[in-house]
């Protein structure tokens, strides 16, 4: 099932999304859900806030990017109750976007190695660690656990010059070629 895609505006995107118990229901069904609302849109990362559903968990599959980045080939991942317990080296700017921002990118500075602790869609335990580009779709999902958005990071500047274009945004003024959802369109 495709969910509508809920846009900036909207108070679960801002809220700290619940650990999955183990006895959640249905959870293959959500996993194969987000991936194919992530596909219809277009994105190569989702989180369940992002289908107004305040759990931890997120999906990645960087496939489109394999051009550019070939080690995005086989970067398809499941997310669940993950903990960044390590993050550091170089801090790199670089462009970013996301479904819940429609038709807005910014540099967005974010450290480059992260070690992080989750359960896979097979509910195994993992331990891995990322760099670069991997590293930055990561953190950019798991923020959203968080009820982080990647506009909070940006330039203080940046950020006033953008306020507008969110405000839209929030309202419901803007395009997608996905479904999405509106807090309140009515909000002046
Ligand atoms: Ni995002």
């Amino acid at each position: 099932m495709i969910y509508p895609v809920v846009v900036y505006g909207h108070p679960v995107l801002k809220k700290l999304a619940e650990e999955i118990p183990d006895n959640f229901p249905d959870l293959n069904q959500l996993i194969d859900d987000m991936f194919e609302t992530m596909y219809n849109a277009e994105g190569i990362g989702l989180a369940a806030p992002q289908i107004g559903k305040s759990l931890r968990i997120f999906v990645i599959d960087g496939a489109p990017l394999a051009d550019d980045e070939p080690d995005f080939a086989d970067f398809k991942k499941v997310f669940i109750n993950p903990k960044i317990i390590e993050k550091n080296g170089e801090v790199v700017s670089m462009n970013e976007g996301c479904l819940s921002i429609p038709n807005i990118r910014e540099e967005v500075k974010r450290e480059s190695f992260i070690r992080i602790q989750y359960y896979d869609e097979n509910r195994k335990f993992n331990d891995e660690s990322y760099e670069g580009y991997k590293a930055r779709v990561i953190l950019h999902e798991y923020d959203h656990l968080d009820g982080i958005l990647f506009v909070e990071k940006i330039s203080p500047l940046r950020k006033k010059l953008i306020k507008g274009k969110l405000n839209d945004i929030a309202r419901g003024k803007f395009e997608a070629d996905y479904k999405t959802i509106v807090y309140n369109p009515k909000r002046k």
